[in-house]
């Protein structure tokens, strides 16, 4: 069995943070959320990942992921001249894919759990397509699957208006090899992609086996800000362990699971845990308090900030409390010490600030 991991797209609901660079590579608890996914893929023992990529951000997402040597897999980099689609990703993926079955996978979603199971069902019962359901609040946004009573898949619709279930396809789908004639039978949705869920539909009209399965840990599509902070309140409040690796003096109080990257320096400071803190951050006379991850090389001075993401390089100045915020790449936030009371903001273009 291969992966075809989707990287490409365009980040829109992102933006300003995807403005500069892949939503895929965006960090939760200060990794990409791409190296969650990959990790996942290496641990069912696949050993040939494609890795769908933009000509915009792919070569930064080649940097940071490397061609796998390392974790002893192979990763071929597959580029995708426009986003089409989901379905179109397959087609361009053809050659890579051969005629092994796949596991597609997002490369923007986080799931609380392996993929073996799911794996397991799938090669059991000698299906075309598995997917991975769960109940969603907003279905009209998802992928959206009727199911009848013992489970067989009944209809399948991308984004519906009128939603017959609440039931989201999570972006982790198995095919066998019967997708592709499925893909080729397709014709591009109203909004112009080449959906998946249109192939799936091809395969359920036909009667051919397509499988369903409840996802029941936590699933993220993070595909916004405040699907990013849950993300990785999730994350920190999962899978980080305690480990002091930084520098931290007699002064600073450090409570519960907080990481420190070895580099960081914490000052006469107060950290409560989870939090995670990047090599070479500087935190001095401040309060970092529960589900924050404060990235490399940042700067915290004299401020209290909860509930965070602080990306790489970033300063944080005199800011008397910040709370479920995303600060980009090098952005500064800093209080201003004149007499003349006034907000001067240099901000990037789609942003947003709540005064
Ligand atoms: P989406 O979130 O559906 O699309 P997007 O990345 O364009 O995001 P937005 O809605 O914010 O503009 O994509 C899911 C994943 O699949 C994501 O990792 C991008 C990837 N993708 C491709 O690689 N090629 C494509 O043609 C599409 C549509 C998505």
């Amino acid at each position: 069995m291969k992966a075809l991991v989707l990287s490409g797209g365009k980040g829109t609901r992102l933006r300003p943070i995807t403005h500069t660079g892949a939503k895929q590579l965006v960090p939760v608890a200060n990794r990409p959320i791409l190296s969650y996914v990959i990790d996942n893929i290496i641990n069912v023992g696949i050993k040939e990942i494609g890795i769908i990529i933009s000509p915009e951000t792919g070569e930064e997402i080649k940097t940071a992921i490397g061609d796998g040597s390392s974790s002893g897999v192979n990763i071929t980099y597959i580029t995708q001249s426009e986003p089409k689609g989901l379905a179109h990703t397959v087609v361009v993926a053809r050659e890579f894919l051969d005629d092994e079955p796949f596991v597609m996978y997002l490369g923007d979603n986080l799931l609380g759990c392996g993929i073996d199971g799911f794996i397991d069902r799938f090669t059991e019962t000698d299906s075309d397509a598995a997917i991975l359901l769960k109940p969603v609040d907003n279905p009209s946004s998802f992928g959206i699957a009727e199911v009848s009573k013992d489970g067989r898949i009944l209809s399948l619709e991308e984004k519906p208006k009128k939603p017959k279930s609440n039931l989201a396809l999570v972006g982790v789908y198995i095919f066998s090899p019967e997708i592709h004639r499925a893909i080729d039978a397709i014709k591009p949705s109203p909004r112009g992609e080449l959906e998946i869920t249109d192939a799936i539909q091809v395969l359920v009209s036909e009667g051919r086996p397509v499988q369903s399965h409840m996802v029941e840990t936590w699933w993220l599509d993070t595909g916004k800000k405040d699907d990013l902070l849950e993300a990785n309140t999730t994350v920190l409040d999962d899978w980080i362990k305690r480990d002091l690796s930084g520098e931290i003096d007699e002064a600073s109080q450090i409570t519960g699971r907080v990481n420190i990257a070895k580099g960081a320096v914490i000052v006469n400071s107060v950290l409560r845990g989870p939090i995670v803190v990047g090599r070479d951050a500087v935190i001095k006379d401040s309060f970092i308090g529960p589900f924050t991850s404060v990235g490399p090389a940042t700067k915290v001075n004299k401020s209290v900030i909860e509930h965070c993401v602080i990306l790489e390089g970033a300063e944080i100045d005199h800011v008397k409390r910040m709370e479920d915020s995303l600060i980009g790449r090098g952005a500064k936030v800093k209080k201003c010490h004149d007499k003349h009371e006034a907000l001067r903001l240099l901000i990037g273009d789609d942003s947003v600030v709540e005064i």
